[in-house]
């Protein structure tokens, strides 16, 4: 009994002996790091390289849907003209450059940009050509290429850049985003817009259930909530901030496309595409924008609501500018107040050119 007791003590002894030694040993021999600044430049040769771009990495580190967490977004819409040759150097197209101002404006000018840091998206038809797409993502745009909404036969566009307009509605697919803003391609900043997220209007409201749905039978259910507001549509001539008393407003229940905030639904877009199969529901004439005033109208269950004042103008003038609108509803290249705001608008072109041509290094920042 004492013998074996004695002897089962001590094989413990060894055994923990064994231990104690293998323990040290492995302490000992464990190849550590050197030390710590190895793994840590490490990982920032890593980030880095991501992010200014080794060969391998450089386009996949361009800015997309799938990285962006952000709730918000401002997009706009880039049509090209598949009919016309693509011009020999893409910044003598004066809607690209219009996009590319924008792109500057909303993410990089100090005076204008997203304090939020807000993403901005170039929702672009599939006749946009890869170099533009690929300039915009360089400018820090993420750039989504539309699937087609083919027009139907009924709808008659006669401007060449209103051929791909529904394309527009695919807006409404990116239901990863609670709120988008969309703004025309010929659209410019004077301040930041970020405020228009939390106007009163863009509140998700209910859509009316007690109000008789137009074309019963033809079209699928509304959705149950929807956000969508806009502005009215302008009168060239007008008072800042406008007003019906001033006659500012053709129809203050007749919004302009040029400028709204949307919730989106992929309800509320098969219902738009539905209503858009129904010869005569709306009338043609400006295409999106009328088919929106119509699922909107402020007498049927899904009325627009009206944004402030403050947040865009169509037939701007500098009376508006001054007047501290915070973007002009305006073709850069063709102000119709001319030299009013000629110098303001072609300011901001030569501004983001310059910013890029800095940034990027050489006198080729544009190409
Ligand atoms: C990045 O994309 C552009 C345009 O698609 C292409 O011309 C270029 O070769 C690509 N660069 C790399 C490193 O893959
Ligand atoms: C919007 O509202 C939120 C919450 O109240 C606030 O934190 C934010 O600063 C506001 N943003 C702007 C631009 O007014």
């Amino acid at each position: 009994m004492n013998n074996s007791r004695g002897g089962r003590r001590s094989c413990r002894s060894l055994y923990l002996g064994i231990a104690v030694v293998t323990f040290f040993l492995l302490f000992v021999y464990t190849p550590l790091p050197q030390n710590y600044d190895d793994q840590r430049d490490a990982l920032v040769n890593h980030v880095t390289s991501a992010a200014t771009g080794h060969k391998s990495s450089a386009n996949a580190s361009l800015p997309s849907l799938a990285t962006t967490k952000s709730k918000y977004a401002y997009a706009t819409f880039l049509a090209g003209d598949a009919h016309q040759q693509e011009l020999a150097d893409i910044n003598d197209d004066n809607y690209f450059v219009a996009a590319r101002i924008l792109t500057y404006q909303i993410l990089h000018a100090p005076e204008t940009r997203s304090p939020a840091g807000i993403p901005f998206i170039v929702l672009v038809t599939k006749a946009v050509s890869e170099p533009k797409r690929h300039r915009l993502r360089l400018d820090g745009a993420i750039v989504i290429e539309a699937e087609t909404i083919t027009k139907p036969t009924w709808v008659e566009v006669e401007t060449s850049t209103w051929q791909d307009v529904f394309d527009k509605l695919r807006l409404w697919e990116l239901t990863q985003f609670d709120l988008i803003t969309f703004l025309d391609g010929d659209t410019v900043l004077a301040r930041p817009l970020d405020g228009v997220f939390n106007d009163t209007a863009v509140a998700t409201r209910k859509t009316s259930p007690d109000i008789p749905r137009p074309h019963p039978g033809l079209l699928p259910p509304m959705p149950r909530t929807y956000a969508f507001a806009s502005r009215p549509e302008m009168n060239t001539i007008h008072t800042y901030p406008p007003s019906e008393e001033t006659h500012s407003y053709p129809n203050i229940a007749y919004l302009n496309a040029g400028f709204f905030v949307l919730k989106p639904s992929l309800d509320l877009l098969a219902y738009y595409l539905a209503l858009l199969q129904l010869p005569d529901s709306f009338v043609p004439t400006l295409p999106e924008q009328n088919l929106l005033n119509e699922v909107h109208n402020w007498a049927g269950a899904m009325p627009w609501q009206t944004l402030g004042t403050e947040w865009n103008i169509h037939y701007p003038t500098k009376e508006d500018l001054d007047g501290g609108v915070a973007s002009l509803h305006e073709k850069w290249w063709a102000p119709g107040d001319g030299e009013g705001l000629g110098g303001y608008l072609r300011g901001w072109r030569w501004r983001m050119e310059g910013f890029y041509q800095g940034r990027e290094g050489g006198g080729k920042g544009h190409q």
